[in-house]
């Protein structure tokens, strides 16, 4: 078992415990060791629910809290403000004043609905993160980044709100799906990009064993992921210092493609980031920012990850480009790319001509 401490002062630093059967075997140790109270909610989707039913019923029962179990469906609709509702209204039924908490046991979409509805339920109450897949291990689950959407954007309505406890469990990921682990790769990889060449380097010789989900090399990069995630936060909690920033690499064009696609399930967000870090590499190397062969062995990494590197699936150009000029980073007009200049380390850059993003938009499409 390893541990991440995410730094926020005397009141709100928290820790990420990661490792192999800690939701089944500490998880009522972890939580009585907080102190949070004697009720909780656990807000889960129904496929966790039905592979973790027991060990869910197990440690609720040895927690002795009187709980609720709220299952929502695993996908973005789900992050609305009808759920929302909802779900609130299943926690007034046990909440009797007696220290109401509530467990996200899922992945991002109930890490981001359940952390909103801790945010706002009585104007806060504390919540746990056991994030159930290596995307949300690695990303989403950290930071406090809560939220639910509109029509008219994702993640619209939200808040800074952190978790008092992340519980990185990996047997969790074996139930899940190869391209959902490909996925959180991705965001991994990213890390090594923007931050720790050591992280990329061993990518590039133990992708194939953390694609079988081998304990050890896993267990490192989501150990390694987690501590430099945390690191972010502590210099930039709320996002506003321009270094939590550095995490949108290659999201910019990601997010495009993603919303080109209307989050159709064509690409998942880590298919779509992988391309996005391949496009934003590319204006890098254009831009002479970074060398060619640093380029080539992302683009080498990204293909051994089992991720595409080319928009094949039909997606039109023009929409793409469209909805990249629609993405939140655009701030007054002004685009903003996080661009690597090595491997290992990038920065942000504001006003990268128009023709250059057409342009590499173009070369991925196969
Ligand atoms: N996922 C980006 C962030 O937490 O800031």
């Amino acid at each position: 078992m390893k541990k991440v401490r995410v730094s926020l002062g005397k009141k709100r630093s928290y820790d990420i415990v990661i490792g192999y059967k800690i939701a089944s075997n500490y998880l009522e140790k972890l939580i009585k060791k907080l102190g949070l109270g004697n009720e909780a909610a656990v807000i889960t989707n129904p496929a966790i629910h039905s592979i973790h039913r027991n060990a869910i019923k197990g440690f609720l029962k040895r927690l002795k809290a009187n709980a609720a179990t709220i299952k929502i469906p695993d996908r973005e609709t789900s992050k609305s403000n009808r759920q929302v509702i909802k779900i609130i209204e299943s926690i007034v039924k046990v909440d009797k004043g007696r220290g109401l908490f509530i467990i996200a046991f899922g992945g991002g979409v109930v890490g981001d609905t359940g952390g909103f509805v801790a945010s706002i339920y009585k104007r806060g109450v504390p919540y746990i993160q056991i994030p159930t897949t290596l995307l949300a291990q690695v990303d989403s689950a950290i930071g406090g980044k809560v939220a639910i959407d509109l029509t008219s954007a994702k993640n619209l309505v939200g808040a800074f709100y952190q978790p008092r406890l992340v519980i990185s469990d990996i047997s969790i990921l074996r139930s899940l799906p190869s391209r959902q682990i490909r996925s959180g790769l991705a965001e991994i990889i990213k890390y090594g990009i923007i931050k720790d060449k050591r992280l990329f380097k061993f990518l590039e010789r133990n992708i194939k064993d953390i694609l079988k989900l081998k304990r050890d090399p896993l267990e490192y990069v989501i150990y390694r992921s987690s501590k430099i995630k945390a690191a972010y936060v502590k210099a930039d909690e709320r996002d506003t210092k321009g270094i939590r920033a550095q995490l949108n690499f290659g999201h910019t064009i990601g997010h495009a493609i993603e919303a080109a696609s209307r989050y159709s399930k064509l690409y998942s967000h880590g298919e779509a980031i992988a391309i996005g870090m391949i496009a934003a590499s590319e204006i890098a190397v254009k831009m002479g920012l970074l060398k060619r062969p640093s380029l080539e062995r992302i683009t080498n990494l990204i293909k051994k990850g089992g991720l595409p590197t080319t928009i094949s699936r039909g997606l039109d150009i023009k929409k793409i480009m469209k909805a990249q000029l629609y993405d939140k980073k655009i701030i007054h007009g002004v685009n903003r790319f996080i661009l690597p200049v090595r491997i290992g380390k990038a920065n942000i850059y504001e006003k990268i001509p128009k023709r250059l993003i057409s342009e590499v938009i173009k070369n991925r499409c196969a």
